[in-house]
């Protein structure tokens, strides 16, 4: 059994605001995932659907082949996860947090293993009211962590964590993966998640848009390119009364495609005596895989307003 998650064909309505719009989609065992979208796309709706937290309007959630649903929750004893903030008690320290949730038979050593992958040593025995917002976060990470999860899902979790946390967040996120653990990570620091995750998702407006490895996405055959000119207002104009898009970003972002190329751009940039000044090709990031998306999207849904 290689699926450690399933979603198929979920829906799911908040009164008449349809926020998941038939999204499906199956996650491999030991594989880590990255949940992406705008804000508002669905990303934390879908992790508390999987989790049993609110009831779907339809649809069927797996975890390791199992059903679950608010009702049917057997499965989610395999599950660790941080939704949006960490529930913390002011008065009980972390290590207490943490033993309120350890269910192993070893309590203590599955507790020391997560604190010291996490180096949250020095301060797991205060109480947690004078925590920092990082150190907040560790300690919803570690109850995430415990209890061994064979699936742990993770809505941003960088949220707040140093530079150094970050690194070693990866670090534990890559062991554990190494050895079998599922990762679902939702985040907005893509640059983060371009280095952490074997494959993306990317949700927009509760519709699965684009699932695909990370080396794919970044290594796509569609080629982005920078054309800096004298006057680039000027030249969004010409090249937009020519047929072709470009995007205005630190120069005239195009995306080439079959209707939409560099040589006819730059034919008709020099048309209309518009000084190039340089042509640069973009590194298909996550980042500029994802807004290149999501912008494309943007505007086919404007060409579909226009047309009705
Ligand atoms: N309990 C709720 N009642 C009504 N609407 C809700 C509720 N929870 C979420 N929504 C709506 O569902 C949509 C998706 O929200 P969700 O929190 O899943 O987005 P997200 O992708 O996690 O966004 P962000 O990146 O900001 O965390 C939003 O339009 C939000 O307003
Ligand atoms: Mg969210």
């Amino acid at each position: 059994m290689n699926e450690m998650l399933t979603v198929k064909n979920l829906h799911k309505s908040f009164g008449a605001k349809h926020v998941l719009n038939d999204v499906s989609f199956t996650v491999q065992r030991g594989h880590i995932v990255a949940l992406v979208g705008p804000n508002g796309a669905g990303k934390s709706t879908i992790m508390k659907l999987i989790l049993g937290l609110i009831p779907s309007d339809g649809g069927e959630l797996k975890v390791d082949g199992i059903d679950v649903s608010i009702t049917s929750h057997q499965e989610l004893a395999k599950v660790g996860a941080l939704i949006e903030y960490p529930g913390i008690y002011p008065f009980l320290t972390g290590k207490q947090h943490l033993e309120l949730f350890a269910t192993g038979a070893d309590k203590e050593k599955d507790i020391d293993k997560v604190v010291a992958a996490l180096q949250m040593g020095s301060y797991i025995n205060a109480k947690a009211k004078g925590y920092s917002l990082g150190m907040k976060q560790k300690l919803g990470i570690a109850q995430a962590l415990l209890n061994n999860p064979e699936l742990v899902i993770l809505d941003e979790p960088m949220n707040g964590l140093d530079p150094q946390a970050v690194k070693g967040l990866r670090d534990v996120i890559t062991n554990l993966a190494a050895q079998g653990t599922t990762f679902l990570i939702s985040s907005h620091i893509l640059s983060e998640l371009e280095k952490l995750a074997d494959d993306v998702l990317i949700l927009n407006q509760g519709k699965i848009a684009e699932h695909k490895t990370m080396h794919d996405l970044t290594h796509s055959a569609v080629s982005v390119f920078v054309i800096h000119t004298d006057n680039d207002v000027e030249g969004q104009h010409v090249l937009a009364a020519a047929g072709l898009i470009a995007e205005l970003d630190h120069g005239l972002r195009i995306q080439q495609n079959s209707e939409n190329n560099l040589d006819d751009a730059l034919r008709a940039l020099i048309a209309d005596d518009i000084h190039i000044r340089a042509v640069q090709q973009v590194d298909h990031d996550l980042e500029s895989s994802f807004l290149d998306l999501i912008n494309s999207e943007a505007r086919g849904a404007k060409q579909d307003d226009n047309a009705n």
